[in-house]
């Protein structure tokens, strides 16, 4: 079974906040988008995508995959406004395959032995997502700012990535939703989303860690430095 990694590093990290896109931020001196691609590199995936800025392509190429001397990385190709076009920008760019793992070039930290865990994952279950259990209490809140409801925190996972389908299934979802109307767009934040809406089939979770943390804003910069000097201490 051919199993293909799509790695998203398109977007513009508004919350950020720095000159910078963040998936180029140094890290103990490589860029952020370096450990996630190295953590693919050295998991079972046989090739990878890499998902770029407009008209970063020849740069990611240069500084990224000539640079550290990835070997899996076919193709970079250009990402789209949102994450989810830069999602379906790779799905198309995919000739043959028969799994795909779609993952934040934001989350440097994901660990080789969890991607190999999600690739198993969806041998069996076709579908899968990497989550862990909620630490804080979650309130519905309003938005005149007032708390609505307390969901039960037992059943409450957070989403990570990366996320992985079983390569026809998760292409019609994406080819449904750009054929439906904009407004189902509107509020898409992961995958399984799309899948959830349009494939009738159940995601498994993979239980995931507290270090696959997305690089978001600034203090996450803080966690992250914190984090490599946990892990190679
Ligand atoms: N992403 C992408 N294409 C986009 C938007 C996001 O490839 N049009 C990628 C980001 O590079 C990141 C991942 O999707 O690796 C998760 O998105 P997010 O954390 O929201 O990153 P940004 O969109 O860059 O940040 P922000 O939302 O703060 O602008
Ligand atoms: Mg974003």
């Amino acid at each position: 079974k051919y199993v293909t990694a799509i790695i998203l590093a398109a977007g513009q990290g508004k919350r950020m906040n720095m000159p910078v896109a963040k998936q180029f931020i140094m890290l103990d001196g490589k860029p952020i988008i370096y450990y996630s691609v190295k953590a693919f590199e050295e998991s079972c995936v046989d090739d990878i995508i890499l998902i770029c800025g407009q008209g970063q392509v020849d740069y990611c190429k240069e500084n990224i995959i000539k640079a550290y001397g990835f070997k899996k990385v076919r193709h970079i190709i250009e990402g789209g406004k949102e994450r989810y076009d830069s999602v379906y920008n790779g799905l198309l760019a995919i000739k043959n395959t028969d799994y795909v793992l779609i993952h934040d070039g934001a989350r440097p930290f994901i660990s080789v032995d969890l991607i190999n865990e999600v690739i198993k994952t969806v041998y069996e279950d076709k579908a899968c997502i990497v989550a862990a259990p909620v630490k804080d209490t979650i309130k519905m809140v309003d938005k005149g700012g007032w708390v609505k409801d307390t969901p039960d925190r037992k059943l409450l996972w957070a989403a990570q990535t990366p996320q992985a389908f079983e390569y026809g299934l998760i292409k019609k979802a994406y080819e449904d939703l750009f054929n439906s109307e904009e407004l189902l767009r509107e509020n898409i934040t992961d995958d399984a989303m799309v899948f959830n809406m349009f494939i009738n089939m159940p995601v498994k979770v993979v239980r995931g860690d507290y270090y696959n943390i997305k690089i978001t804003t600034p203090e996450d910069l803080i966690f992250a430095k914190g984090i490599l000097e946990g892990k190679t201490r």
